[in-house]
């Protein structure tokens, strides 16, 4: 499925609420190539994109609840490397054959995004007003 950025997900800063804007982006254009049926050598490209946006957005995340004394900060960067690590696993897996980009997978990175931003970064979107 393809999935939408509503105003129920916003984090009350406007580069992060971009940047998971971004993010559904990368992961809609996966399904999309999914269901179009591209090479797996695309699907790999897109899954090093979705990763390194992924890393990219932690980082800025983690500046900002730095930046704003957020108390939860540890632990919040503590569930993004674990999260790294799975899509690190996960691509290595693909790359080596041993994994293959299905709707299932599709469909646990976004559901795994939208619940990470409506539980986890909700927090310190609370906790900044
Ligand atoms: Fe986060
Ligand atoms: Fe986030």
């Amino acid at each position: 499925m393809v999935i939408k950025w509503t105003a129920d997900l916003s984090v009350k800063n406007d580069g992060l609420d971009k940047e998971h804007q971004r993010w559904i982006e990368i992961l809609n254009d996966f399904y999309q190539g999914l269901m179009a049926g591209k090479s797996k050598e695309k699907l790999e490209e897109l899954v090093i994109a979705m990763l390194d946006y992924t890393k990219y957005h932690f980082s800025s995340e983690e500046k900002y609840m730095a930046f704003i004394n957020y108390p939860g900060l540890d632990e919040h960067k503590t569930i993004h490397a674990s999260y790294v690590e799975r899509i690190t696993e996960f691509h290595d897996k693909i790359k080596n054959g041993k994994l293959i980009v299905s709707l299932e997978v599709t469909n646990f990175l976004k559901t795994w995004l939208i619940n990470h931003i409506k539980g986890t970064d909700m927090q310190y979107a609370n906790y900044k007003k």
